[in-house]
């Protein structure tokens, strides 16, 4: 018998873009409905050097508390200054191992992103451009960060101008990654929106503290979604999306249960007019408005809604200091329309229904 409704613990995304400024009211209050308890804060704001330093990154967390401090009630599900911000560092090439050290030691930091940038200054995506040029010279940085266990939260693509589009990822995991876990075998790692199924049998069979987050999107579109019916902006994002054997080892991994796989909606919003460019449109999907519910819809086609509440709520949260709620919440079997916009950004799947809504 398929059950109509799914109780488990509140969740945590492990991976959220919540920019600055006027947007971030937005999404964090799309975050709050979702009944999330916290997120993992991605630091690549316009200015990127706004999270490379210690000062720097308080102040952001401060713009983000004044603003949960100013959302209506009504929007805080219980909430609201409960949220935990798990707030990053934005590895650069200058911060020093003993000021990564000291960031995290004070609570600034919980982890630490690496982005990569190519020797032309070139980042991979969005806001990476002042990301790590020379991983070698970060060495000492990860020595101290596994001392410390603080975590490396890794957007492992590759980004040399001719390597093609779609091999990012794998060429990355054998070339910066795998040196990095055997240089570093105490080093604690998230390997963030995993894309690639070489990858995802990588995480799973390496013997290493390693774990890997997954998109919604990533569970449910492959590449051809990119170009079907026309060029489709709202379906591109980094990494991109690879085939459809990808997608299904993945997903499969995910489905199954594997625990070291957990939800990460990198969800990123971009304005309407920078999607919708002929050239250079931005990477990024919204998926935070409807995150669960998408997940959900994700293991009930696979019948695997038993693994649902680790998979959202449960696997490797210890990492990120989190304990696994003790408040719940439902999502019901019944119809949601998802908005086509909320703030002028196109919404994943905007228009159209999805067979699960949240209810409590
Ligand atoms: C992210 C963004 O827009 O900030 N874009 C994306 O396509 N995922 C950056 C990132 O996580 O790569
Ligand atoms: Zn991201």
């Amino acid at each position: 018998m398929k059950e109509n409704l799914v109780t488990i613990p509140r969740w945590f995304d492990r991976h959220l873009h919540i920019r600055d400024g006027g947007m971030m009211r937005t999404v964090l209050s799309c975050t709050l409905k979702q009944r999330a308890t916290g997120a993992v804060i991605m630091g690549n704001l316009k200015h990127p050097d706004e999270t490379s330093t210690i000062q720097n990154t308080l102040s952001y967390r401060k713009r983000i508390l004044n603003e949960l401090q100013d959302l209506p009630s009504g929007e805080l599900f219980g909430l609201g200054q409960k949220f935990k911000l798990c707030m990053t560092l934005y590895l650069t090439d200058d911060i020093s191992p003993e000021e990564v050290v000291r960031g995290f030691k004070e609570g600034v930091w919980r982890a630490v992103k690496l982005y990569m940038a190519n020797q032309k200054g070139q980042g991979g995506t969005t806001g990476s451009a002042h990301g790590v040029k020379n991983l070698l010279g970060r060495y000492p940085v990860f020595e101290a960060m596994e001392k410390h266990k603080i975590p490396l939260l890794g957007h492992f693509e590759a980004v040399e101008e001719d390597v093609d589009e779609f091999d990012r990822e794998i060429v990355s995991v054998y070339r910066d990654l795998k040196p990095i876990l055997e240089s570093f075998p105490e080093l604690p790692v998230v390997f963030e929106h995993l894309t690639d199924g070489r990858a995802a049998d990588f995480v799973a069979e390496v013997d290493h503290d390693i774990y890997a987050t997954v998109t919604a999107h990533h569970l449910m579109i492959n590449r051809n979604t990119m170009f079907w019916g026309g060029m489709n902006p709202g379906h591109y994002c980094k990494p991109v999306p690879k085939r459809e054997t990808h997608r299904a080892k993945v997903r499969q991994y995910v489905t199954s249960g594997n625990r070291r796989f957990g939800a990460g909606t990198d969800s990123a919003p971009h304005d309407e007019s920078v999607k919708s460019r002929c050239y250079g449109c931005a990477a990024g999907i919204f998926t935070s408005p409807t995150a669960v519910e998408l997940y959900t819809m994700t293991f009930d086609e696979d019948n695997a809604l038993q693994h649902l509440g680790p998979f959202l709520s449960e696997n490797f949260l210890a990492l990120y200091g989190m304990e696994v709620s003790s408040e719940t919440m439902t999502i019901e079997r019944g119809t949601l329309v998802v908005p086509q916009k909320i703030g002028g950004v196109q919404v994943f799947k905007g228009g159209t229904e999805l067979p699960w809504k949240l209810v409590g």
